[in-house]
């Protein structure tokens, strides 16, 4: 008889999609908007030897990228019909605050509109507050250098949560991978402001630590019942032999990249939102064999490995807030979803409890110093035919396995061509 493979995931799991609202709305008044069309940036991007020289220059500007703005009720349908009861999605803080002191009403009232629709469809959101883009009034002061960024912060997440939390919004992330943000931008001079400068990169990350700490207040003073967390980027560092120079390596890594803002904000989280996307190797040469099309290493272990990293050092609920990959053929996405939630799933039997999964992304989108090349959607966006949205093959495959809320052999028949272990 045949074996039967059946797993299933804890009742009440949350499944879905995230996305930002920068990278699938645009926003022209911030420090990514400006930084795009700035004279140190179009330099990298017209210099042929750089990694970025490869596709015309509309390429990197985001301007209303997907316009979800315009048509969030047709992409909150979408998701609906894939199957998904949560979101992760968010405000833009350069649009609810465009200038110094001013509260945006009428952008209140469409952030209002959408709680309101994705409430009407029985979809369980994640509110994010901050993905990385600061308005450009409060960068010109210096962003989280400036000594008033608390200040600016909070008036924007008061006003954010004022409106939303009286329609039920009772899950809120903070902010998104404050480590990414604060090395690339200050440490290693990639993103804007583009610094190489540790001091400013400890600064920066300790007010950030602040700006969470100061948010967390706010929404339990409005809502006790809330539930606040971040979404950080997390890899899980891999030694091939168990040495004390390897073993010092893995932990310089955890502390420096993983550890080093959560360390700061222990007290002040509900749950730790992971975004994970690749592990980190001793030994590089052992990578692969198969990658996305930005190169990054498809590795769907570590994703087991990562959570039970997260568990091990913090001991709070997890929920993945991004995991994905860069797949424009979709050639290799339906067996990397796949395999990722069976070890997501190992790492539930093993005792962690994960109380959801939220793929990057729903939709293709502004892929930040990459721009538009590089497609992490479940949904394809044509962006040569007015931006239609078209589910690609896997979007169907999660849809089947959120449906059952988990695995058997007819999906994994039915599903077979997508899941099976890809040609390098
Ligand atoms: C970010 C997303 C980004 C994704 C893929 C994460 O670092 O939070 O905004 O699009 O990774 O690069």
């Amino acid at each position: 008889m045949k074996k039967q493979f059946k797993k299933r995931f804890p009742e009440n799991f949350d499944w879905g999609a995230a996305f930002a609202s920068y990278q699938v709305s645009g926003c022209k008044n911030t420090n990514w908007s400006d930084w795009e069309i700035s004279p140190d940036r179009l330099k990298v991007i017209m210099n042929e030897k750089s990694e970025y020289y490869r596709y015309p220059l509309d390429n990197y500007i985001c301007g209303d990228a997907c316009r979800h703005d315009k048509r969030f009720k047709s992409d909150f349908d979408l998701a609906k019909k894939l199957g998904h009861n949560a979101i992760r999605c968010g405000s833009e803080p350069a649009k609810i605050m465009p200038a110094k002191g001013v509260i945006d009403a009428h952008e209140i009232d469409r952030i209002v509109k959408m709680a309101l629709y994705l409430k009407a469809l029985d979809i369980k959101v994640y509110w994010n507050l901050w993905h990385w883009t600061i308005p450009s009034w409060w960068e010109d002061e210096g962003g989280w250098e400036s000594p008033r960024a608390i200040e600016y912060f909070t008036s924007y997440v008061t006003a954010v949560v004022k409106a939303l939390v009286p329609l039920g919004v009772t899950n809120w992330i903070t902010m998104n991978e404050t480590n990414v943000f604060a090395k690339l931008s200050y440490e290693f001079g990639l993103w804007p402001p583009q610094l190489k400068d540790v001091a400013k990169m400890e600064h920066v990350t300790a007010a950030l630590a602040e700006g969470h700490i100061a948010a967390y207040k706010i929404i339990k003073a409005m809502c006790p019942d809330a539930k606040v967390g971040v979404a950080h980027a997390f890899g899980h560092n891999e030694i091939t032999e168990d040495t004390p120079e390897q073993r010092a390596w893995k932990e310089k890594g955890d502390l420096d990249w993983s550890r080093y803002f959560i360390d700061k904000i222990t007290d002040y989280q509900d749950f730790i939102g992971i975004n994970h996307y690749m592990r980190g190797l001793y030994d590089e040469k052992k990578k692969g064999p198969i990658f996305n099309d930005l190169g990054w290493e498809m590795h769907p272990r570590a994703l087991y490995d990562t959570v039970m990293d997260v568990w091990n050092w913090y001991g709070k609920p997890i929920i993945i807030t991004e995991n994905g990959c860069a797949d424009r053929k979709d050639s290799r996405r339906g067996w990397f979803l796949w395999e990722s939630l069976l070890w997501l799933h190992k790492a539930i039997e093993d005792g962690v409890p994960v109380f959801g999964y939220l793929h990057w992304s729903l939709m293709d989108n502004f892929e930040w110093a990459y721009g538009f090349w590089p497609r992490f959607g479940l949904v394809e966006i044509d962006r040569e035919n007015n931006l239609k949205r078209r589910p690609r093959k896997s979007a169907y495959m999660y849809r089947d396995i959120i449906r059952l809320n988990g695995f058997n052999n007819e999906l994994a028949e039915k599903y077979w061509e997508a899941i099976r272990y890809p040609k390098k």
